[in-house]
C-alpha cells in the first residue's frame, strides 16, 4: 500500500484542473502579448482567470498579480514594501517559511531594516498584546506573520492582527500558502490586509503558479524587471497553463469547501484517536489538536523518546507511508526544524507531521498509524 499524508508539501492535482489544462497545453501556444489572434486568445484566458480568481476573493481583479508560486509572491510583497513603501522596520515570527524568514533576514543584513521577532505563547501562538506593544514603539513597519503554519498548522487570527496593525499604521503581509482555497476570504471584511500569497500546488493545481494579492491601497513597483507583462508589475511570459490551472483549482475548492473541510477534519480527528489509542505518550506539537485553532489538514504528531528516532521516517517510507519530519525540504531526513526550535519542542521527541487532502480514506489512515505503532512495538 502507498498512502501519501504529506499534503501540507504539495497536493496530488484534481482530474478536473488537469482537463482544464491540456487544451491549452495543447493549442494555447500564443504568447500572450502577442497582438494577434494567437495572442489574444491567451490573453483572455489569463484576464478570465485574474477575474475568476478576483470573484472567488471579492476583491479587483486589479488586486491579483501572478507568480511562480509562494516563494515569489512572499518575496514580492517583502522586498518591494522595504523599497517602495518606507519600511525600515519588520516585525515577524521564528517560525515563518522561509520563503519570508530569509528574506526578511536578508534584507536586515543588508542594513535595509530592523527587525524584530513578535513573542509566542506556550502554544505556538503569536502573542497579539506583544505585538500590539512592539507597533506602539515603531513608525514604518510591516508586519509578516503566517495565516497558518506549515508545520505545526497554528492559525493566526487574520482579522485582529490587521486590526492592530491598523492601528498602529503598519502594512500587513500574511502568507496565505498553506490557507488559500483552505479556507474563504473575503478581502471586503479583511480590508486592512495590504498582501497575501496563494501557491496553486497547496490545492491540487499545478507547480509553479501562484498570486500576490496587493491591496488596492498599496503602490508597489515591480521586483522582476522585464517586459510590461501583469500590468508593468512582473516582467516574463506568463504562465498561461498554471494560471488556467490555478483558477480551475480554486473552482473546484471553493465549490465544495464545507463539505472538504469537514471530510478532512473528520480524518484529522480520527487520526487522532487512532494514535492516542495505539502509541502509548504520544502527544501533539503546538496546538495542532486544537481543531477551533489549527490548520485542518496538518497534524504534527510529537512522539516519545526512542533509539529509532533518526530512522522513523525512512521505515515510514519503506513501509509505504509518506509523511514528513517538518517542512518540505526536511523530508526524508529528520532535519532540525527552525519551527519546532521556535515552538520550544522536545528535542529528544521525534516529530511526525501528517498532512492530509480529501484524496485520503480513513483506511489509509489506519494504515500509517498501524505503520507507526508498529515501529514503536
Ligand atoms: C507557508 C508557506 N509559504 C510559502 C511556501 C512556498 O510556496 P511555493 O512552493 O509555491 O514557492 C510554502 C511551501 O511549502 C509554504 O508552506
Amino acid at each position: 500500500m502507498k498512502v501519501y499524508l504529506d499534503n501540507a508539501a504539495t497536493t496530488p492535482m484534481d482530474p478536473l484542473v488537469f482537463e482544464a489544462m491540456v487544451p491549452v497545453l495543447k493549442d494555447g501556444f500564443g504568447n500572450p502579448s502577442s497582438t494577434h489572434f494567437f495572442g489574444r486568445k491567451i490573453r483572455s484566458l489569463i484576464e478570465r482567470a485574474r477575474k475568476n480568481v478576483a470573484k472567488h476573493l471579492n476583491c479587483t481583479p486589479g488586486e491579483i498579480f501572478f507568480t511562480s508560486g509562494g516563494t515569489e509572491a512572499d518575496n514580492m510583497a517583502i522586498q518591494c514594501a522595504v523599497r517602495d513603501l518606507g519600511v525600515r522596520h519588520i516585525v515577524t515570527s521564528t517560525i515563518e517559511h522561509h520563503a519570508v524568514g530569509h528574506t526578511v533576514e536578508k534584507l536586515k543584513a543588508e542594513g535595509l531594516v530592523e527587525l524584530t521577532y513578535v513573542h509566542l505563547d506556550e502554544n505556538g501562538h503569536v502573542d497579539l498584546q506583544h505585538l500590539d506593544q512592539i507597533l506602539s514603539t515603531c513608525p514604518k513597519t510591516l508586519v509578516s506573520l503566517m495565516h497558518a503554519n506549515n508545520e505545526v498548522g497554528n492559525l493566526l487570527p487574520l482579522e485582529r492582527v490587521s486590526e492592530i496593525c491598523e492601528k498602529h499604521g503598519a502594512i500587513f503581509h500574511s502568507d496565505t500558502v498553506q490557507t488559500m482555497a483552505h479556507y474563504r476570504f473575503d478581502m471586503k471584511v479583511i480590508d486592512k490586509v495590504h498582501f497575501l500569497t496563494c501557491s496553486a500546488h497547496k490545492f491540487h493545481g499545478p507547480k509553479g503558479i501562484g498570486f500576490l494579492y496587493v491591496n488596492k491601497d498599496i503602490q508597489i513597483n515591480p521586483l522582476i524587471h522585464g517586459g510590461s507583462q501583469e500590468r508593468n508589475m512582473r516582467g516574463g511570459t506568463e504562465n498561461v497553463y498554471g494560471i488556467v490551472g490555478l483558477s480551475k483549482a480554486m473552482d473546484v475548492a471553493f465549490e465544495n469547501l464545507i463539505a472538504h473541510k469537514e471530510y478532512v477534519i473528520e480524518l484529522k480527528s480520527y487520526m487522532i484517536e487512532r494514535l492516542n489509542s495505539s502509541i502509548e505518550g504520544v502527544a501533539y506539537n503546538a496546538d495542532c489538536n486544537n481543531l477551533a485553532r489549527s490548520l485542518y489538514t496538518v497534524l504534527s504528531v510529537s512522539l516519545p523518546p526512542t533509539d529509532i528516532a533518526p530512522m522513523l521516517l525512512f521505515n515510514m517510507d519503506i513501509m509505504g507511508v509518506a509523511c514528513s519530519g517538518g517542512s518540505a525540504c526536511t523530508s526524508g531526513a529528520n532535519a532540525g526544524s527552525h519551527v519546532l526550535a521556535g515552538i520550544e519542542a522536545p528535542v529528544d521527541r521525534p516529530t511526525i507531521r501528517f498532512s492530509f487532502s480529501r484524496f485520503n480514506t480513513k483506511e489509509e489512515i489506519d494504515y500509517a498509524v498501524d505503520c507507526l505503532a508498529e515501529l514503536y512495538s
